[in-house]
């Protein structure tokens, strides 16, 4: 009989058939409060779960008492709590790898569109109102040759370096828990505590995951030590930083710009205060979206699934350490 696996987000029909030649599949567009009960009693029966997009919190998965692994299809992993998983000898399976340079791509695009004002710009085109050469006021600033700061070197991290050092000839400076000798050695970058790299950055990219360390990373007091024409960047998770700090910080003018691919609330709600802001770039968190790269982390999501599964958890387990210790 082929186990029972709990699919939670809409993937396309040839990887759907991969995966129910090797489960005994159930389907679930998201998890809603429509679809609740049905989810709910489909995971009492669960050996395995794929998806994304859904908090797979402890009370939940408390009623999932044969679940043996699971898989996000994605790099993050905050929707899981992973010690809760690792006592329960559940490994969490993810996609890194796969996403870094796609991701990079879009952090580079908030650099780039922050910094040249692309989208404030475009929209006054757009409606109408380019009716003379546009003056200083207007101008932006460079991203060449200025100071990268990157808060949380991870592969992604080292992605966007990469772009800044050799495409724009740019400074790399980082802070991370432990030292990066790869991107020393390649990228020429500085190693430094966090304050310093607030003080000293033109542009500040954090990329660190969401943890209980990092939540709320950066507030009123770190936005207060950037350069006034600083440009923040945010690709990792809303909660690592402090959004209403933010807000403040981009309306009084502490920082010159920010360039956000995920919120605190997501969807971001329209009536934010960030939407009102020229100087706020908001992406509706696209780091990994495009179709090439959202189809390889089905695939690598899906693969996890079926040699964690299989009692394989050498590639891509996200709490192996926590699982380990607990022997
Ligand atoms: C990831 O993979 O974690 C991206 O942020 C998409 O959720």
């Amino acid at each position: 009989m082929k186990r029972k696996v709990i699919l939670y987000k809409e993937i396309p029909e040839h990887e759907r058939q991969r995966l129910e030649a090797e489960f005994d599949v159930t389907f679930f567009n998201g998890v809603n409060e429509k679809n609740q009960d049905a989810f709910l009693a489909a995971l009492s029966q669960a050996e395995g779960l794929i998806g994304s997009s859904a908090d797979m919190t402890p009370e939940r998965l408390d009623l999932a008492p044969k679940l043996k692994a699971a898989s996000t299809i994605s790099v993050g992993t905050d929707q899981y709590d992973l010690s809760y998983l690792a006592k329960r000898n559940i490994p969490l399976m993810h996609t890194p790898g796969v996403l870094d340079e796609t991701t990079a791509d879009t952090l580079f695009t908030l650099i780039m569109c922050t910094a040249r004002r692309a989208v404030e710009l475009s929209n006054m085109v757009r409606e109408g109102k380019w009716n003379k050469h546009i003056g200083e006021d207007l101008y932006g600033t460079d991203v060449h040759g200025k100071t990268l700061g990157i808060i949380g070197m991870g592969r992604i991290g080292y992605a966007i370096a990469k772009r800044g050092y050799f495409g724009f000839n740019m400074k790399i400076q980082y802070s991370n828990r432990s030292r990066k000798l790869d991107a020393e050695q390649d990228l020429n970058a500085t190693y430094m505590d966090m304050e310093e790299l607030l003080k000293t950055s033109d542009f500040i990219c954090v990329m660190t995951p969401l943890t209980a360390e990092t939540e709320r990373l950066i507030g009123a007091k770190e936005f207060a030590m950037m350069k006034k024409d600083a440009i923040f960047i945010n690709g990792s998770r809303g909660k690592v930083i402090d959004e209403a700090a933010l807000i403040d910080a981009l309306s009084n003018g502490t920082i010159r710009a920010a360039g956000l691919d995920v919120f605190e609330v997501e969807p971001l709600p329209g009536d934010s205060p960030l939407c009102k802001l020229d100087n706020a770039v908001l992406f509706p968190h696209i780091g990994s979206a495009t179709s090439e790269t959202r189809l390889a982390m089905i695939s690598c999501a899906i693969d996890n699934l079926i040699n964690a599964l299989n009692g394989d958890i050498s590639k891509n387990c996200a709490n192996k350490h926590l699982i380990n210790k607990n022997g």
